[in-house]
């Protein structure tokens, strides 16, 4: 395993008060706040409920509420939570009753026993169950097994538009790249349609180690080289399709996986500098993307028209697609944007 994995950070020594269901939930959510810590010590489930406490406690305003709000509740249970322990024994959580975590075994060969936040011990085993079982992507026609700490889609529909727009594409399949590859399934998209090459970048590098994961697992890998580089990395010749699902919207980034949904300052105007650098003649920009950024920032100058605006590139294309509602009624679309050299 390169030691350079995101993982969750082992707490090899603490002072944390044990702690069990006799303790009432609402008192130990109330000490967590104050800042004390706590170690749990005879079932998972009874942190699970200290968990559901603190939510409470802290008002969590609930998936639909705005940017601003999930963020600072967001913050808020993750320095609280981070004092709710669980214990660790060979790379196990010892409470009886605490689901399986094959990756403990994986990202901790340099530490037996130690703690974990309780809430880091359930993102752990969620993780594994989603490892093990795999995502079916009808795009690939096959599941794909996202590792640790990889973004994984919570829906289809720009895949499928994606898909659409590459059945049509009439231009060389020498060389492509999936900038920001996650999971892989762009990439692995590029090499189904018949690319030579597949180039696949990611900062994460939990997300190029779940995608060599991934080749591994196929009956025939497909020609797809990783690395783990900031946006387009190495530069191995000129490329003909430049992809990218990047993040959608603007936003701070503190955990690696903020990285899929947040861009900051200057993300985009990189990647345009570099694109321009790299791509071959005749070659496009391909972003696969959402209006969701008008929907909730209006306020945030639109990342792909500005650039347009700007007079480098020209569109060729750009597809939109409804999305089926995750949760509540939306007027989210997806969408594809075809960039050309102007
Ligand atoms: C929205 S996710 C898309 C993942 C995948 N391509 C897909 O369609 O499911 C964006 C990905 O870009 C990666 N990313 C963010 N910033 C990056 C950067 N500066 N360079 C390379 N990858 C980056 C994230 O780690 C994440 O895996």
């Amino acid at each position: 395993m390169p030691a350079a994995l995101h993982r969750p950070e082992p707490v090899l020594r603490h002072r944390a008060e044990p702690v069990d269901r006799n303790v009432p939930k609402a008192q130990a959510a109330a000490w967590l706040c104050a800042g004390r810590s706590l170690l749990v010590t005879d079932r998972f489930a009874t942190g699970l409920d200290m968990l559901t406490e603190l939510r409470v406690l802290l008002e969590d305003p609930g998936e639909d509420a705005g940017y601003v709000k999930k963020r600072t509740f967001r913050e808020a249970f993750q320095a609280a939570s981070k004092r709710l322990l669980a214990p660790v024994v060979g790379r196990k959580v010892a409470l009886p009753d605490a689901p399986r975590a094959g990756f403990l075994a994986e990202l901790y060969p340099d530490h037996a026993d130690f703690a974990l936040p309780v809430e880091d011990a359930k993102v752990l085993s969620s993780a594994w169950d989603w490892y093990e079982q795999g995502v079916y992507f009808p795009v690939l026609g096959y599941r794909v097994h996202p590792f640790y700490g990889t973004y994984i889609p919570a829906r289809m529909e720009h895949l499928e538009l994606f898909g659409t727009w590459l059945a049509k594409y009439q231009g060389r399949r020498e060389r492509a790249i999936d900038v920001g590859t996650g999971s892989g399934v762009l990439a692995l998209q590029m090499a189904k349609a018949g690319f030579a090459r597949v180039l696949a970048t990611d900062i994460n590098p939990n997300a190029i180690e779940s995608v060599a994961r991934q080749l591994r697992r196929l009956p025939k890998a497909p020609p797809i080289e990783l690395e783990h580089a900031d946006l387009l990395g190495t530069d191995r010749g000129p490329l003909d399709l430049i992809v990218s699902n990047p993040p959608w919207m603007k936003g701070d980034v503190g955990r690696t996986l903020d990285l899929a949904m947040y861009f900051q300052d200057g993300f985009f105007e990189r990647f345009y500098d570099q694109a321009l650098q790299r791509l071959a003649p005749g070659g496009r920009v391909v972003f696969v993307f959402s209006n969701i950024i008008e929907l909730s920032q209006p306020d945030v100058p639109h990342p792909i028209q500005t650039e347009l605006d700007r007079g480098r590139f020209r569109l060729v294309e750009k597809l939109t697609r409804r999305v089926k509602p995750l949760r509540r009624r939306t007027r989210e679309k997806v969408e594809v944007w075809e960039l050309a050299v102007v």
